[in-house]
């Protein structure tokens, strides 16, 4: 097979796709893989690190799409990418197509399977290929809100953690898991008073017996969710339901409760977010303001670190693409219902219930399609 991996062009996403050991590893298991030229730069990686393990580089991203039968990637293909995608082709990482109709319509048209790399889920209910990405975010976040409570951009002026004698910064986190815990630990590094808030009660439990009385644990519902904006001066948003638009679970009307210059930091945007002032925003202009709060709502978080992310993400990647690779789509799906779980469009059929709810279009399962 194959394997092309283009260079981002997400506003400021510098993450790539595979590192050399990932193009070691498939070039020893019979692929051709093409780099296109300058794709790892942002991450630190340089072409001549791709030769050495067995890259072809290619000057355009039009180069590697018409050789490629697998794209291995980062973020979702832009309205640029659509028209280079084949039929037939493999497009191999992060979708997001639930809140994002037009691009399922473009990946549809074109008569890709596409595989998301945030449905992905294993038999226990995780995400395997959005963990490391959601603890990179999760980690970032609390760091993006002691910044901007910071006077000079817009802030309330509050430092996190206080000082003997003066208050500490209150964080809220709406959503325990992945980006959640991970958001709980830098927070509570940084001597913030902090509160997680979920639904699943074995999580809060969790939680509960990780940082014992350093946080305080909250079923999420309207009302605490309420009481939890009104007096914290980051919250920040991590909710999911797997494949499908995030639930608004912070309210306009609990945001302008909220004291001026605190920080709203929505990371389920990429899933429409679960803040309902929230808008997706850049790495270029990460911030807006709504009843004098700031909203931090950048959809690619990691894209801020990308060495940390591109070796944190494809350390989990590359099994599945080794796997689609080495036993062809059909086989490595049929044999493995959690890649199964990662197909949301089969050659113009949606394959993912999230999205086909969200476009309220007809799903049809992968198995069946293949069988
Ligand atoms: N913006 C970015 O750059 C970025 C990067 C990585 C991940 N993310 C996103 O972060 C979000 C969280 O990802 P994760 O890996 O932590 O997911 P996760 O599944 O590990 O955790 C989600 C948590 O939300 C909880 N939840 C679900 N519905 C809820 C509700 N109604 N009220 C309260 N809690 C609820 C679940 O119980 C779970 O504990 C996802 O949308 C993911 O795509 C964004």
């Amino acid at each position: 097979m194959i394997i092309g991996v283009p260079k981002e062009i997400k506003n400021n996403e510098f993450r790539v796709g595979l590192v050399p050991g990932g193009v070691r590893a498939l070039t020893q298991a019979g692929c051709r893989v093409l780099i296109q030229k300058s794709a790892g730069e942002g991450s630190g990686i340089a072409d001549a690190d791709y030769i050495l393990a067995g890259a072809e580089i290619r000057e355009t991203a039009g180069d590697v799409y018409d050789a490629a039968g697998m794209i291995v990637k980062v973020k979702e293909p832009l309205p640029a990418e659509y028209g280079l995608i084949k039929p037939g082709q493999i497009l191999f990482t992060y979708l997001h197509l639930a809140p994002a109709p037009d691009l399922t319509r473009a990946l549809l048209a074109r008569d890709c399977i596409a595989v998301g790399y945030e449905t992905v889920q294993k038999e226990d209910g995780s995400l395997p290929l959005l963990h490391p990405m959601s603890e990179v975010a999760g980690r970032v976040a609390p760091q993006v809100g002691a910044y901007y409570l910071e006077k000079a951009y817009g802030g309330r002026g509050i430092l996190l953690g206080g000082v003997p004698g003066v208050e500490r910064g209150k964080v809220t986190i709406v959503g325990g898991g992945i980006a959640g815990i991970n958001a709980c630990k830098i927070a509570v590094g940084l001597g913030a008073d902090v509160a997680v808030l979920d639904i699943n009660l074995n999580r809060l439990a969790y939680l509960d017996d990780i940082f014992g009385n350093k946080i305080q644990t909250l079923m999420a519902n309207p009302e605490h969710i309420a009481q939890q904006a009104a007096v914290s001066d980051v919250l920040i948003g991590a909710v999911l339901v797997p494949g499908a638009t995030a639930p608004k679970l912070v309210t306009r009307d609990m945001v302008s409760t909220m004291a001026k210059g605190s920080v709203v930091i929505d990371i389920s945007i990429d899933q429409g977010g679960c803040i309902e002032t929230s808008r997706p925003t850049t790495h270029q202009n990460p911030v807006f303001t709504v009843s004098d709060v700031i909203h931090y709502c950048v959809t690619n978080i990691p894209g801020a670190v990308p060495r940390t992310s591109t070796y944190a993400l494809t350390n989990v990647t590359l099994p599945y693409a080794l796997k689609i690779a080495g036993k062809g789509f059909r086989q490595a799906v049929l044999s493995d219902p959690s890649l199964a779980g990662g197909v949301n469009l089969y050659r113009g059929s949606i394959t993912c219930e999230g999205v086909s709810q969200a476009m309220n279009q007809q799903f049809e399962s992968i198995e069946t399609l293949l069988g």
